[in-house]
């Protein structure tokens, strides 16, 4: 059983550091929280230690992990060529929610890359995860800390409910404070390209870059960009994503509500706080994630509201979309695979 340790997110306690880098030194299991969602780390050199991670998750061997570093000095020793983009997006957004995909060196095992020849590099902005990666003085490999296909974890107690039995330690400093995972940006393609939109927008990113690629999700393909499985980041109630704006879109809340109440089901609906009114009077269960045009407050509250929805036995969610502005494309990418496939367009 994972014990699970109370840590201050801003002076995380030094002994309690030093305790958790020695369980990763030693090939062991860490949750630790990010900016963007808590982390399941491993010694990212260590392909025992890596190995474990894959089992505690149930995750596929052909979706590749992040290498967490805590200074980009560790970049050279990691990667084979670093375009000076590589080094001015770090410049500019790390610490922070920006994995680069670059090519590796021989060091990274081939079991963190899913054998790939380049490897995801993420700078995190907590100072419990930097203070983790200096005293364990060894890139952590981490996936989000949640099993594979679930939703990922924004508190430890998420963390504790998917993983608790299977891993050493559990980092707790409260809920993390983006919420969705970072964005990941392949430097390998002739176009920077998004592979998943992500805690840093693709506006952001241009601003910077100029214009950026955002790999279509038919791109793709059958074996899919690694980790892109098309059901994912999934409450265990069967999800539809209403796309479209108000008063079309709550014309269509109500309808499908109504569909699927008539056929007995529980349904519960994630939604901003000013579409309640529009629902006020139906029989469901309601989560707000927050004011539609506040996109933070919505990503933050994102997974903890799908979490709340599966505790109060929905079998149905309907969750509208927040359009593709900033966060926006995040929080639609992350329902949209959700609903694996089921969108339905509300006008
Ligand atoms: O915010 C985050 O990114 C969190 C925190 C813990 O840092 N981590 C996270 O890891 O979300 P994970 O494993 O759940 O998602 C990593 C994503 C996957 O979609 C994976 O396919 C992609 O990064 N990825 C990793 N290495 C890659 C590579 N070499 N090429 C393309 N995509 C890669
Ligand atoms: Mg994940």
């Amino acid at each position: 059983m994972a014990q699970i340790v109370r840590i201050d997110p801003q002076n995380p306690s030094p002994p309690t550091i030093a305790r958790a880098a020695e369980i990763i030194r030693a090939g062991g299991l860490v949750a630790f929280p990010t900016e963007t969602v808590y982390g399941l780390g491993a010694d990212g050199l260590n392909p025992v230690a890596v190995a474990r991670i894959f089992e505690a998750k149930e995750r596929p061997s052909e979706d590749p992990l992040i290498l967490h570093i805590a200074d980009t000095d560790a970049l050279p020793s990691l990667v084979r060529e670093l375009p000076p983009l590589a080094l001015e997006l770090g410049r500019r957004f790390w610490p922070g929610p920006l994995t680069l995909v670059l090519p590796k060196k021989p060091v990274v095992p081939d079991i963190v890359t899913a054998g790939l020849p380049t490897v995801a590099v993420r700078m995190p902005a907590h100072p419990v995860a930097l203070a983790l990666i200096r005293a364990a003085g060894t890139p952590i490999a981490a996936p989000s800390a949640n099993r594979f296909g679930r939703t990922s974890p924004t508190t430890a107690q998420h963390v504790w409910e998917d993983l608790g039995d299977r891993i050493d330690l559990i980092l707790d400093a409260g809920p993390t404070s983006i919420g969705v995972e970072s964005t990941v940006l392949d430097l390998t393609r002739p176009v920077p390209t998004i592979l998943r939109p992500g805690g840093l927008s693709r506006e952001a990113l241009e601003s910077v870059l100029g214009p950026v690629a955002v790999l279509a999700r038919m791109e793709r393909g059958p074996m899919p960009a690694p980790g892109l499985f098309p059901k994912h980041y999934a409450p265990r109630a069967e999800l539809i994503l209403l796309m479209g704006s108000p008063p079309g879109l709550h014309r269509s809340l109500r309808e499908i509500s109504h569909h699927y109440t008539a056929e007995g089901h529980c349904v519960g609906l994630l939604i901003a706080e000013e579409d309640r009114s529009a629902v006020a009077d139906l029989p469901v269960e309601v989560v707000a994630v927050g004011p539609e045009d506040d996109l933070e407050t919505v990503a933050r509250n994102l997974y903890q509201a799908l979490r709340t929805l599966d505790e109060r036995d929905v079998s149905v969610i309907i969750a509208r979309d927040f359009g593709s502005q900033g966060l926006g494309l995040a929080i639609r990418d992350r329902l949209m695979r959700a609903a694996g496939g089921r969108v339905i367009s509300g006008e």
